[in-house]
């Protein structure tokens, strides 16, 4: 290894592409992680809700420590059990039958459900996807195509064709936007990227009623929400627990703990002749990497870790717990807090300039709070969200109230 510093390292040859804080983290355990001076941060952000179980979490280390022994990659070519049993796994959570298609990353996953749905609704010569303001679906071109936020799309234009965007939880807005081309729905049922914007009951429930109506495909991207973080196996159903199932969903981030993994599910919906999970047939879709055994051993691990040590519960209670003291705060700096389990985003008001230097309020308090030793994730202008593993106990939740208490209490 060189003596170059990491972060001239970064400068001289890593591509720009991020915002990154001057931060280099070196390891972590539990909801803790280290940075290159020996100092410690309690980690809210979870590497953008993907550190399920926390850090070098005995169980997944266990899993993919002894399946990189085994056998890390074979190529889709072959059968390799992990991914089998992973697949029985995700089908049994989500309690619908149907199918999963495994990939690597959230993007590749809706990538997955643009395709699936353009091949449904090729006989009828359909389409088009409503999607909605301030989502976010990746940063492939469909991705950026499908996210209804214009900063994504600056520059790389053509987009890909046939994306509308509508108010999110406009129930008439989307009724209005349907044309003989629309295909499909796709919508977080709790936007991530956009601040923490949960949908709310009535819509999922107007949104499922529409697609029934004109033949269209519900696809929900839990890519963020998923598996557990809003306290539920399935986020929409934390929203409205019936009458508002899917027709496909994608997911990554919290499904492997930090193993890069992605999966979208079919369910067995008629399209045409066959049901819509064996609408992509061989030759029409792939990967080389997705879900191998390596992959597909660490999603068993932390799916089955949540599910054995009531991670659910523990998400709804101490996500309830965490935005019942926010609010009792009542910072001025602190102008609203929404979420839904341990997915949280506090909206912040103006700060005064005497607070966290220059730039968006978003960035100055994540800046002020890295500095107390409390990693956030800045969400646009103003929101910063909370996204900690889902093994955070009571003493780490305190914890990390009593630091945002101190330091959004002296933006005065
Ligand atoms: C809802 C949602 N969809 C898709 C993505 C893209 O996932 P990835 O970065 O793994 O491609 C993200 C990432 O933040 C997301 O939050």
């Amino acid at each position: 290894m060189s003596t170059i510093p990491t972060a001239d390292l970064y400068r001289d040859y890593v591509m720009p592409t991020y915002g990154r804080f001057d931060l280099a983290l070196t390891h972590g355990e539990g909801s803790r992680v280290w940075d290159e001076d020996g100092k410690s941060y309690l980690d809210f952000g979870a590497g953008i809700a993907v550190s399920s179980l926390g850090h070098a979490h005995p169980a997944l280390v266990q899993s993919v420590a002894e399946q990189a022994a085994q056998l890390i990659h074979t190529s889709n070519l072959y059968l390799t059990r992990p991914q089998g049993e992973l697949a029985k796994l995700v089908v049994d959570l989500v309690g619908l039958g149907g199918k999963v298609f495994f990939c690597n990353s959230g993007a590749e996953a809706n990538e997955g459900l643009y395709k699936l749905a353009r091949k449904f609704g090729a006989p009828t010569g359909r389409h088009e996807f409503i999607t909605f303001g301030n989502s976010f679906h990746g940063r492939t071109l469909g991705g950026i195509s499908a996210t209804g936020q214009e900063k994504v799309k600056t520059g790389f234009a053509p987009l890909v064709e046939g994306f509308v965007h509508v108010p999110f939880n406009d129930l008439a807005a989307v009724e209005a936007a349907i044309t003989p081309k629309t295909v499909a729905i796709l919508v977080e049922p709790v936007q991530g990227e956009g601040g923490i914007n949960p949908a709310t009951p009535e819509f999922l429930q107007g949104l499922r009623a529409l697609c029934d109506g004109h033949d269209l495909l519900l696809m929900y991207d839990e890519v963020q929400c998923g598996f557990g973080r809003t306290g539920d196996w399935c986020a929409w159903r934390t929203i409205i627990s019936s009458g508002a199932d899917p027709d496909a969903v994608s997911w990554a981030k919290g499904i492997a703990g930090g193993v890069p993994l992605g999966a979208f599910w079919a369910g067995t919906r008629a399209a045409g002749s066959v049901p819509l999970c064996d609408l992509l047939g061989p030759g029409t879709h792939g990967t080389t990497y997705g879900g191998n055994p390596l992959a597909a051993a660490a999603g068993l691990a932390v799916l089955s870790e949540i599910g054995r040590s009531g991670l659910l519960e523990n998400a709804r209670e101490l996500g309830a717990h965490l935005i019942r003291e926010l609010e009792a705060m009542g910072l001025p700096a602190i102008r609203l807090v929404r979420g839904v389990g341990l997915m949280i985003g506090i909206e912040l008001n103006d700060l005064p300039s005497s607070f966290g230097g220059e730039g968006l309020p978003s960035i100055r308090a994540t800046k002020a709070l890295m500095a107390e030793g409390l990693l956030v994730i800045p969400s646009g202008e103003r929101t910063i969200r909370l996204l900690p593993p889902l093994t955070i106990n009571g003493v780490e939740a305190d914890e990390a109230l009593v630091i945002l208490r101190r330091v959004l209490g002296s933006a005065l």
